[in-house]
């Protein structure tokens, strides 16, 4: 069975090749810009390919009482918007998606609004969110032949690569930056036995070689400027879209680093929104971390037509890139979508991931900056009341605890990052305490911090 229905349509240039042609490194041979998947059967209105909103809906409910592993996955659940492959037999999943929507009833409540939802990509197999975009991606690498992949990543798109290519039955190759990424995602590249090498450079240099290496081995990359991961990682849209019963929530807040995450939800919504599935698309807003803010600056500057790189630095280290590579696409999802692009602070981050925790909800520095943001924009007058809003959580707290640690032991951010916010970090710093191993010691260690 041919279930493959899709083309590679370059973003900046329009022109469209076979999924075939695509060259190692997924740049135009035109132009050099990004690939976008695109879908011709769709265009036609009644056209055999183009996809039946009710019916559609229907099935996606079914498949989530269905044993098959393809119907398991909450990107494979909604097969019919992603046709990549030739056969749906070269599926590589880890049972990634239907990731909890949860609501943040504290959160919503300090600022004022009715309806916050965080959808917790963290919660996916390997612990982020790019698990969905891993499977779809990986599937097209094993159908075409490949032995090796790879990656450049600040972490987490290194442990997907390599889970991913353990369960395939592949070798992967991942290059991070030497002493930039948390311990939790370097203990996962080890443990999926990947070749895992860590480059006296940063994420966007990892990318620059890896970038030759790939053009001159025949190694498959998995980094997202390969259109396919966005394919998968569009998906969550479909299940936000699902859990709001089709009607699309007003905004939805994603961190941006390397910007593919925001690009591939806008995409999953336009999409939606395409095929008659659902009436309007979200606002998508997108944030970044002060050190890190290149589309900030860019969409401050020329409207996000021209972007200037600069050199990155934040402890949210998943987001530290100062090179975005699906900057355009991004730029156009906010613009689109009438969302914001904004960047937040080193404090901002840490108090906004406490207070997640705080709810129960613990998750990576750079996912807390979605709640930061939506501070902000709450308090520049940019969000209502009455709005539904969802923040994107990307990344598992566990990923890196060290952050953890040091925020509620005092050690993490510096008296100038302190200044001004001292008694807000107090309330939500929760030391571990060294007790007597008596049970009178113990309930006066809980008296004390009792209030
Ligand atoms: N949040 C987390 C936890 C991430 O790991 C990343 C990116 C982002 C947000 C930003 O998403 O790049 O699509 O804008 N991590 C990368 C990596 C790049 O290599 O793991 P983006």
């Amino acid at each position: 069975m041919n279930d493959n229905l899709h083309q590679l349509r370059c973003f900046g240039c329009g022109e469209r090749i076979s999924g075939a042609e695509a060259r190692p490194d997924f740049r135009c041979a035109q132009c050099g810009d990004l690939f976008e998947v695109e879908y011709p059967g769709w265009s036609q209105r009644r056209g055999p390919d183009r996809p039946n909103p009710g019916a559609l809906k229907w099935l996606w409910r079914e498949r989530r009482c269905s044993s098959e592993m393809l119907d398991q996955s909450g990107v494979w659940r909604f097969r019919e918007l992603l046709p990549i492959l030739d056969s749906f037999g070269n599926v590589v999943t880890l049972r990634e998606g239907n990731t909890p929507l949860y609501l943040l009833t504290r959160s919503a409540k300090a600022l004022g609004i009715d309806q916050l939802f965080a959808k917790h990509q963290g919660m996916n197999p390997s612990g982020s969110f790019k698990d969905t975009g891993m499977t779809a991606a990986i599937s097209v690498a094993k159908e075409r032949g490949f032995e090796w992949v790879a990656c450049a990543s600040t972490g987490n798109t290194s442990a997907a690569v390599s889970a991913y290519a353990a369960r395939a039955g592949m070798r992967s190759l991942v290059l991070i930056p030497e002493g930039k990424i948390a311990w939790g995602k370097l203990s996962q590249a080890m443990d999926y036995g990947a070749v895992t090498c860590q480059l006296k450079t940063d994420f966007d240099g990892c990318v620059r070689v890896l970038t030759e290496i790939v053009r001159e081995a025949p190694i498959y990359l998995l980094n997202s400027v390969n259109p396919y991961r966005l394919e998968g990682q569009k998906t969550p849209a479909f299940e936000i879209a699902e859990a709001f019963d089709w009607i699309v929530p007003d905004h939805l807040i994603v961190p941006g680093g390397n910007l593919a995450n925001s690009s591939a939800l806008g995409k999953g919504f336009r999409e939606l929104h395409e095929l008659g599935l659902v009436a309007r698309q979200p606002r998508i807003s997108v944030i970044q971390a002060e050190g890190a803010n290149p589309l900030v600056r860019s969409i401050a500057r020329n409207r996000g037509e021209a972007l200037e790189p600069v050199e990155a630095h934040t402890r949210a280290t998943a987001i530290r890139i100062g090179n975005p590579a699906s900057w355009r696409k991004a730029a156009r999802v906010i613009k689109d979508t009438g969302g914001w692009c904004l960047d937040v602070t080193e404090t901002e981050i840490a108090i906004a991931k406490a207070e997640l925790g705080a709810e129960g909800l613990g998750c990576e520095p750079a996912s807390a900056v979605t709640l930061a943001g939506l501070k902000k924009l709450r308090a520049q007058g940019k969000v209502a009341s009455g709005e539904t809003v969802v923040l994107v959580l990307t990344g598992h707290t566990l990923k890196d605890a060290d952050y953890t640690i040091d925020f509620h032991r005092g050690t993490l951010l510096n008296e100038q990052e302190l200044a001004g916010h001292e008694a807000e970090i107090e309330g939500l710093r929760r030391d571990a305490v060294a007790v007597d191993a008596t049970p009178a010691a113990v309930l006066a260690a809980m008296k004390e911090r009792a209030g």
